[in-house]
């Protein structure tokens, strides 16, 4: 089972960015512990960062036909991006959205998500877990568990 995983804007810079919100883990650490659920889980990850909204929208489109399903965080985006929302909802795989942070237990403005309106669902505030429990909702999407 192929997944795409999607990181956006300044999620490189985990580790030094506000880790009581986002961990301490770097972005490497962080993808570590995705592919190591992901071979658990018997699945093959393809991991991108981005911090280009078009660039996003790209890679989206261009998993169609190509994954069973996605794991996104789309980081501020989330708060403001029609454009990835819309890419969201015209693809034929489901994604699930994950925050590291709990984006409800934030400012305001961080509790809508727009990009959500379009996902499966939102797993939010365990930090690099947020990942790996997605991926593991995933698999049971796609195989009907
Ligand atoms: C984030 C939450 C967003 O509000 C924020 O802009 C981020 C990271 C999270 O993973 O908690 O960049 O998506």
């Amino acid at each position: 089972m192929k997944v795409l995983v999607i990181h956006g804007p300044s999620l490189d810079r985990l580790g030094v960015r506000d880790p009581d919100h986002y961990g301490s883990q770097t972005l490497d650490e962080v993808n570590a512990h995705i592919e190591k659920v992901a071979g658990e889980l018997g699945m093959t990850v393809e991991i991108h960062q981005s911090a280009i909204e078009g660039e996003i929208v790209g890679l989206l489109n261009g998993a169609a036909g190509r994954v069973a399903g996605a794991v996104v965080n789309p980081a501020a985006y989330s708060h403001t991006s029609r454009a990835i929302a819309d890419a969201i909802a015209a693809v034929d795989y489901p994604v699930i959205e994950v925050h590291l942070s709990n984006i409800h237990a934030r400012e305001p403005w961080r509790r809508r998500s727009v990009t959500a309106e379009s996902s499966v669902g939102v797993i939010a505030g365990f930090k690099a877990h947020s990942y790996s429990l997605a991926l593991r909702a995933l698999k049971e999407i796609v195989e009907g568990a």
